[in-house]
Formats: structure tokens, C-alpha cells, sequence
């Protein structure tokens, strides 16, 4: 058997905890495409020269993860719209011998709130929590839908206001103090601060004070149910968790170098969860 002729990667340094490879893999097995996705190690002093020799391997695109978004982002040819937004990039792929990168977080994170909490948009306002990359996608993606009224608040508030400059009308800057009152009518919350997740356990936001038609989520899925879901479930309101996004996430990439879109089934979510338990 030779070498399939579909190539695709993940890089990233370290890689060896990405889950990109078993949710790819399992499309390919299911669709029955003769195609390979690998992960490969790059360190960041090697990223140019590996994206540089992409089209003479036989690479038709690839995923780019931490800590190489940034630097991807600088060194493509051609940007999609949200990468020009967000100002990274999580997806390569040749359009005519021209290497394209795209960011498909914000779309990861919308398509999964469609899919969980339908009519998710119909508020006006929505709080964000955490001012880093990963609050660059939900902004871009929660202004592409339609919200008016969105507050960042973050631990240093600077970083918020320079998202603020960034995206403009719309979007407002705060210190995690005036939290409780900004909860007061908002229809969604978004955790993407590093609080929550394994290994950093806490509450990044009491959801006390949310009307109680508003849908919390937050990006973290180590653990599955952060600390954020567990309190804002026990208030009775609806969550969502953070693997779908993951899931989501990966749905373009895999129809740009692989030529079928892919479906996030019951059956890919069991997978990756048990590849987290495994690793509990
Ligand atoms: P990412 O690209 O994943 O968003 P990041 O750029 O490192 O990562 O941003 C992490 C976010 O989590 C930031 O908003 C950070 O707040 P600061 O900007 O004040 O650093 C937030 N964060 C991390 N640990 C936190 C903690 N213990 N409490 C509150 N916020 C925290």
C-alpha cells in the first residue's frame, strides 16, 4: 500500500495531547477516504521552514495549534475574514498553489451553540469572560451573530479594552468586580479564562444574578462540567459545554482537504470522551 494520496497535520509543540488526530481519523474511517492526518511536533524555531515545504510534501492543508496560531497567521499568503479578525490562524490550506489560513474557532463556537441551545442568538447581550486569543473568536463570532451588548470582563482589564479598540461599537470593557451586575440581563455567559480547567479550579464568574433564561458556556471540556456549568446548572439554567466547539472546530479543515463535509455525531462526542477519561 502506498501513501495516501489526501495529506493533512496537525503542528503544534507539545502535540501529543491533541485530539484533532482521533476526530479526523474517525471521519476518514467513517467516509471510507483514503486520506492520512498526523500529528507532528514543531518547535517553534522550525515552524517557517515546515510551513515552507507543506506544498512539496504532498500536504493539502493542515491544522496549527499553540503555540504557532500567531506566527501562521503572519506567514500565509492569503487570510480568510475571521483570521484577519481573531489574528490567528488554526487552518491551512492551498488554493491554487496559494497556502490560505482561516480560523474556524469562531465558527467552531457557533455551530456548536446552534446544534446544543437553538435560538441561542436571540438576545441582545452577552458577557465574555477572559480578554486572551480565545475571547478574540467568541467576539468575532457573537458580533457576526448579531449581538449588540457585549461585555468583556477580564482580570486585567487592559487587555479588554484593547479587545474593544480591536472590534469597536458594541463591545464594553470591565473589572470582574461590576460582574454581578452585568450578569443581570444578559442572555449568555462565555467562560474562556483558563479558570475552570484542570489543574486550575475555580469559578471564573458566580451565575447567581443571570436571568434564568440565559445559556452558559465556556470553552474549558477538562473537565467536561467545569465549576462554571456545575453552578450555573444547579440554578437550572441551560449549559453547554466546550467539546462541541473542539468538534465544530474541525468541520471545515476536513472538507477542504478531504473534499466531504463531516458530521459532529453522538457516536465522534463518545469517542473523545473517552479518550478524556482515559487520560484522567
Ligand atoms: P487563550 O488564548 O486561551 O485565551 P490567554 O491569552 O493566556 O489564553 O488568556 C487567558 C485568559 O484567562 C486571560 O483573560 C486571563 O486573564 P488576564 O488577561 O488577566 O491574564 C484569564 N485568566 C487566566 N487565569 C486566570 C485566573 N486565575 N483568574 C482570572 N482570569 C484568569
Amino acid at each position: 500500500m502506498g501513501e495516501p494520496d489526501l495529506k493533512a497535520f496537525v503542528c503544534g509543540h507539545p502535540i501529543a495531547h491533541s485530539r484533532s488526530p482521533i476526530i479526523h481519523g474517525h471521519w476518514l474511517d467513517s467516509y471510507g477516504i483514503d486520506g492520512s492526518y498526523a500529528a507532528i511536533d514543531v518547535a517553534p524555531a522550525d515552524l517557517l521552514n515546515f510551513l515552507g515545504g507543506l506544498a512539496a510534501a504532498g500536504y493539502r492543508g493542515g491544522n496549527v495549534t499553540i503555540p504557532h496560531k500567531e506566527v501562521a497567521f503572519a506567514s500565509v499568503q492569503r487570510r480568510d475574514e475571521a483570521a484577519e479578525q481573531i489574528g490567528a490562524v488554526n487552518t491551512l490550506w492551498f488554493e491554487d498553489g496559494v497556502l490560505w489560513g482561516g480560523n474556524t474557532d469562531a465558527y467552531g463556537f457557533a455551530a456548536n451553540l446552534d446544534h446544543l441551545a437553538p435560538g441561542w442568538t436571540k438576545g441582545d447581550v452577552a458577557v465574555v469572560l477572559g480578554a486572551g486569543g480565545a475571547s478574540r473568536a467568541i467576539i468575532h463570532a457573537l458580533k457576526q451573530r448579531g449581538f449588540k451588548d457585549i461585555r468583556i470582563v477580564n482580570r486585567t482589564v487592559g487587555r479588554a479594552r484593547e479587545l474593544v479598540d480591536q472590534f469597536g461599537a458594541g463591545v464594553s470593557a470591565h473589572a470582574q468586580a461590576a460582574t454581578t451586575e452585568l450578569l443581570v440581563d444578559a442572555s449568555l455567559l462565555v467562560n474562556t479564562t483558563a479558570l475552570g480547567m484542570h489543574g486550575n479550579e475555580g469559578l471564573p464568574a458566580d451565575p447567581a444574578s443571570l436571568p434564568g433564561h440565559a445559556i452558559v458556556t465556556d470553552i474549558v471540556y477538562v473537565p467536561l462540567e467545569t465549576p462554571l456549568l456545575a453552578a450555573a446548572k444547579a440554578r437550572g439554567l441551560k449549559t453547554v459545554d466546550g467539546l462541541g466547539m473542539l468538534l465544530h472546530q474541525a468541520v471545515p479543515g476536513f472538507e477542504l482537504w478531504f473534499g466531504h463535509r463531516p458530521e459532529v455525531s453522538a457516536k465522534l462526542r463518545d469517542l473523545i470522551v473517552a479518550d478524556l477519561d482515559k487520560a484522567k
